[in-house]
């Protein structure tokens, strides 16, 4: 089995990290985070933002509108509040560093979380392409929302990501980017792919069942 071993993902929001990240963990069997989830829980359950993040439980981990644009702009605020980032820091670090391999997906995984991940990637793309591709997954015409608002939503949202003074947004010095701009889901996943096989065998441990 592999022993300790991450994988970091970061970028900008609808880069196509979420869907690398689920194909990178199941490809060879690494657990998954998504910790883009942890700050839309303390988001959207209202009240004192470092109260609930040091209460999080499970069950606010799994409701059931934690996808909405709504949740994403709560998060992205919440996430601005160094005493929410350091309540969430240590969960995040064991997750990275436990037994068998880890993928986590967020902003400052490579740079805060766990700047001594085996394998860093920043994923993203243009904002015109990820704007597109968030108001498809909202209904495309029928999402509640048209594209141009998605679109300015999605800049203001990368803008406060980028310019807070707490783990800002931004690509790791040794982070190899990934723009997804005209790249299918395939492509992407299996350049993240490459990556983490060249990066397993350059750290001797051993490949993923399947090989
Ligand atoms: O899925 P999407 O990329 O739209 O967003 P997400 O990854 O679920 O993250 C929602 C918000 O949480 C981001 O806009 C960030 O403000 C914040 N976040 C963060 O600050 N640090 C992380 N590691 C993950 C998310």
């Amino acid at each position: 089995m592999t022993k300790v071993f991450t994988v970091a993902i970061d970028g900008p929001a609808a880069a196509g990290k979420g869907t690398i990240s689920r194909a990178v963990a199941a490809r060879f069997a690494f657990a998954h985070l998504d910790t883009g989830v942890l700050y839309r829980a303390v988001g959207v359950k209202g009240g004192d933002p470092v109260v609930v993040a040091r209460g999080l439980s499970a069950e606010d981990l799994v409701r059931g509108d934690l996808r909405s644009l709504e949740a994403g702009q709560a998060a992205s605020r919440v996430a601005a509040i160094p005493e929410v980032r350091a309540a969430l820091l240590e969960f995040q670090r064991r997750f990275a560093r436990r037994a068998g391999g880890a993928v986590l997906d967020g902003r400052d995984i490579g740079t805060v979380i766990c700047p001594e991940a085996e394998v860093k990637l920043y994923v993203t793309a243009s904002a015109e392409v990820r704007a597109r591709r968030r108001w498809l997954e909202l209904g495309g015409e029928d999402a509640p929302k048209p594209y141009e608002v998605v679109l300015a939503e999605l800049h203001e949202r990368d803008a406060r990501d980028m310019a807070r003074a707490e783990a800002p947004l931004k690509p790791a010095a040794d982070a190899v980017v990934i723009d997804t701009s005209e790249m299918g889901i395939e492509a992407a996943v299996a350049a993240a792919v490459e990556r983490v096989a060249a990066g397993l065998a350059m750290s001797g441990r051993i490949d993923a069942p399947g090989e």
